[in-house]
């Protein structure tokens, strides 16, 4: 029905109806709110207005009334806090085996690059029917991931990663927006989301493609070295990191953090804030010495290790037994 009389934007994602359910409700609720105390303004302005003769009586308060414009209020807005947290969690929240692209921001475009290996600027090719997650951060200052049809918009922050999750319902070409100001060219910073078929986005990521992210980063791995320290045996100096993310870690301080893309990213460019327990001060950090979408690589390989089997067999976080992990290898199908 809205279609023919845009006041929303389209919606194209499964998050979208629910924020709008939410949306109209808070319409409605403050429309009859402002209904209710405009007539009441007036009701009560002509009711006991001056009239000659009339003495004004002065009214005491009243136990029921008062009780009852508390406790209305009090249920309306539990309502609105469990509706809204049910909407927050589910838009914050990554659906397990999510298809994985990370999003590197900066002054004024974004880089996104897909978990198989496909880069892309200020354009991004999903399938229709897949929880796709995105794991961004930024070069720079901080921009914000908006796209309008999937009601989804997340801030990008230098330093850190911030995670968003979309699954598009329908095909078709939706805006991308930056949401936060960022500078002279902050309104330019913009792009698609591509929405395809899913046997026309197989076709699209068959052609052409650097391997896996994982890939890239088990070489960046070898190449900084890394691989000396952490080896795969227990003899290393650092940690062995085979099926270390996604568990709890023991800290030497005693805290316990979990290992995920965040607590990597720390490690490599931060070592010494979150040093593993039984472990030596003697990493250097590689702050400086690697750009964001070298991390990213690294962060990809370090999860890829999580499931036995070959490195970059599997990029998905999704458990795949090892023989079949052999076999799908090299393969961008799976
Ligand atoms: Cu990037 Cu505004």
């Amino acid at each position: 029905m809205l279609d023919n009389f845009p006041l929303w934007p389209e919606r194209a994602s499964t998050l979208a109806g629910g924020v709008d359910a939410l949306f109209i409700f808070l319409l409605i609720v403050s429309g009859l709110m402002t209904l209710l105390i405009f007539t009441a303004v007036v009701y009560f302005a002509a009711r006991y207005r001056r009239k000659p003769g009339v003495l004004a009586v002065q009214i005491e308060g009243s136990t029921p009334l008062e009780l009852t414009w508390s406790i209305i209020p009090l249920f309306v807005f539990m309502v609105i806090f469990l509706w809204g947290a049910v909407v927050y969690f589910k838009g914050r929240t990554p659906p397990r085996d999510s298809t994985e692209v990370y999003v590197v921001a900066k002054q004024w475009m974004w880089k996104l690059e897909h978990a198989e290996g496909q880069r892309e600027i200020n354009e991004l090719h999903v399938p229709v029917g897949r929880d796709v997650k995105l794991i961004m951060t930024s070069q720079d200052v901080i921009h914000s991931f908006f796209v309008p049809a999937f009601r989804m918009k997340q801030d990008v922050l230098p330093g850190r990663y911030t995670m968003a999750w979309f699954r598009a319902t329908k095909p078709g070409t939706y805006h991308l927006f930056c949401a936060e100001y960022c500078g002279t060219q902050h309104s330019g910073m913009i792009g698609s989301i591509v929405v395809m078929e899913p046997a026309q986005y197989e076709a699209w990521m068959g052609g052409g493609s650097g391997g896996p992210l994982s890939a890239t980063g088990e070489k960046i791995f070898a190449e900084l070295g890394c691989a000396t320290c952490h080896r795969t045996d227990a003899q290393g100096r650092g940690p062995n990191l085979q099926g270390v993310f996604g568990k709890p870690v023991q800290l030497e301080d005693g805290r316990t953090v979990m290992a995920d893309e965040n607590y990597i990213r720390e490690c490599v460019l931060d070592p010494g804030a979150k040093r593993v327990k039984g472990f030596q001060p003697i990493m250097p950090t590689f702050q400086g010495l690697v750009s964001e979408e070298q991390v990213n690589a690294l962060v990809a390989y370090v999860k890829s290790l999580a499931t036995p089997g070959p490195a970059g067999a599997s990029s998905a976080a999704a458990p795949v037994p090892p023989s079949k992990a052999q076999q799908t290898k090299g393969s961008q199908v799976n």
